[in-house]
């Protein structure tokens, strides 16, 4: 339980807050790449900052604000140059470090003229890193972009769904901390949501946690669970899952990695991304592999329908279950009227770390997982379960129900590939 003090410097994501200027501290996921291919714009609003993503004709991106400085036109119908974004009203040109380059009437009248020297745009640090598009809204310097490892690995089919979630940010990682959910959540209203589909046969087997652990590491926190009769040599125990500080979730297994990467839109939205890689398509040698560029997909979010009837087509995996829990907590969700149990011992000890962290950022520190030593930032390894199909070709159904796989365009093809090869048709919930 928190108070609504404690509640909201966790949760606010403006600028000047504390959480805030925590959040300012980390680059941030904003895009895919695919989704800016060729020159142009993108609205975004990223840390409640209303922006504009662009790319200019050479290729190169920029992050400005979404307001002309001359007289606050929409800079998304900008017109993308050869360098930098010009407002389309009167045409004033800006960089992407936000300097005003020309003013053609001013220039036209008065040859002489500085004023386009002392006019800025807002502009934010804007870079590209495995098909990825970060923004870093902080104080100078800025800190490198991690490379955590599935960012060094670009040699596997990767993809990369996105949808988002109308709640808070803070939610969604407490989730990451919250290993008893899956018995519940992922099993038994699972099996009822089968039952509701009037599909009995995609019942799962539920597994009993009998005991849940966290440890801190380097990165973070790593979770941990025994089922049933597993002893602590079980890899739930033994490797877990880590919730990469503050709002990074490593799941999925070594042949089919997800990070869940959240990045906050204001305070009550939340963009949600989940980077696959799934090295087992690449050995198969099958025609994935000619992907040049990543696949890019939406993830529906689930909401009730006209009638007020849950919608059971969308929360029959992973990823809609998820969704439906975040955001039916409330926008932000009232801490100070919750229940914690012993089943929330992972959520009190991320909200400790989150609190330790804020005071960090206050006092001039940098928080966990600011990297600046170039040298250190070559691939931060991470914790992963292995395979439980174990190594060789792609298997259909391998990765069925995990997270986004029923919308993932390359498990798709790659079920269609594999019952072709094999002559079968695959059984199949895509
Ligand atoms: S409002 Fe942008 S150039 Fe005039
Ligand atoms: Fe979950």
């Amino acid at each position: 339980m928190l108070t609504a003090q404690e509640n909201a410097e966790f949760t606010q994501v403006g600028p000047g807050t504390p959480g805030g200027d925590f959040l300012r501290r980390y680059w941030h996921p904003i895009a895919a790449s695919s989704q800016l291919p060729d020159a142009g714009t993108k609205p975004l609003t990223i840390l409640g900052e209303s922006l504009v993503l662009y790319r200019d004709r050479q290729g190169k991106l920029g992050l400005l604000g979404d307001r002309c400085p001359h007289r606050s036109a929409g800079m998304v119908y900008g017109v993308p140059e050869n360098e930098g974004l010009r407002c389309a009203y009167h045409g004033w040109l800006f960089s992407g470090s936000g300097r005003c380059l020309q003013q053609p009437y001013e220039e036209t009248e008065d040859p002489t003229s500085t004023f386009k020297d002392r006019v800025r745009i807002k502009a934010y640090r804007v870079e590209e890193m495995a098909d990825m598009i970060w923004a870093y809204l902080g104080p100078d310097p800025a800190p490198l972009i991690p490379r955590w490892d599935l960012f060094t690995r670009l040699d596997a089919p990767r993809e990369i769904g996105f949808g988002v979630i109308p709640c808070n940010w803070v939610q969604i990682a407490e989730n990451a901390l919250d290993p008893v959910h899956v018995e519940w959540l992922h099993q038994h209203f699972s099996n009822y949501v089968y039952e509701r589909l009037d599909q009995p046969e995609l019942r799962k087997k539920v597994q009993h946690h009998t005991k849940i652990g966290f440890t801190l590491f380097e990165y973070g926190i790593i979770k941990r669970r025994l089922l049933d009769s597993d002893t602590e040599e079980h890899e739930h125990w033994a490797t877990g899952h880590p919730l990469v500080f503050p709002m990074m979730l490593k799941s999925g297994n070594a042949a089919h990695p997800v990070y869940q990467m959240r990045t906050p839109i204001d305070d009550h939205h939340t963009m949600h991304f989940w980077y696959s890689a799934h090295y087992k398509i690449r050995d198969d040698d099958m025609e994935v592999q000619a992907h040049t560029t990543v696949p890019f997909y939406e993830v529906p979010i689930p909401t009730l329908t006209d009638g007020g009837e849950p919608p059971w087509s969308l929360v029959d995996n992973n990823s809609g279950q998820d969704s439906v829990m975040w955001y039916t907590q409330g926008q932000v969700t009232d801490r100070s009227a919750e229940h914690l149990g012993l089943s929330d011992r992972g959520i009190i000890m991320f909200r400790k770390l989150l609190e330790d962290n804020i005071e960090k950022v206050k006092r001039g520190e940098d928080p966990m997982n600011v990297f600046r030593d170039a040298a250190k930032n070559v691939c931060l390894e991470l914790p992963v379960e292995r395979n439980k199909f174990g190594p060789g070709r792609y298997r259909p159904g391998e990765v069925r129900g995990g997270n986004t796989s029923k919308y993932s365009p390359l498990l798709k093809e790659a079920e269609e590939l594999v019952g072709a090869a094999s002559g079968a048709v695959p059984k199949s919930q895509f």
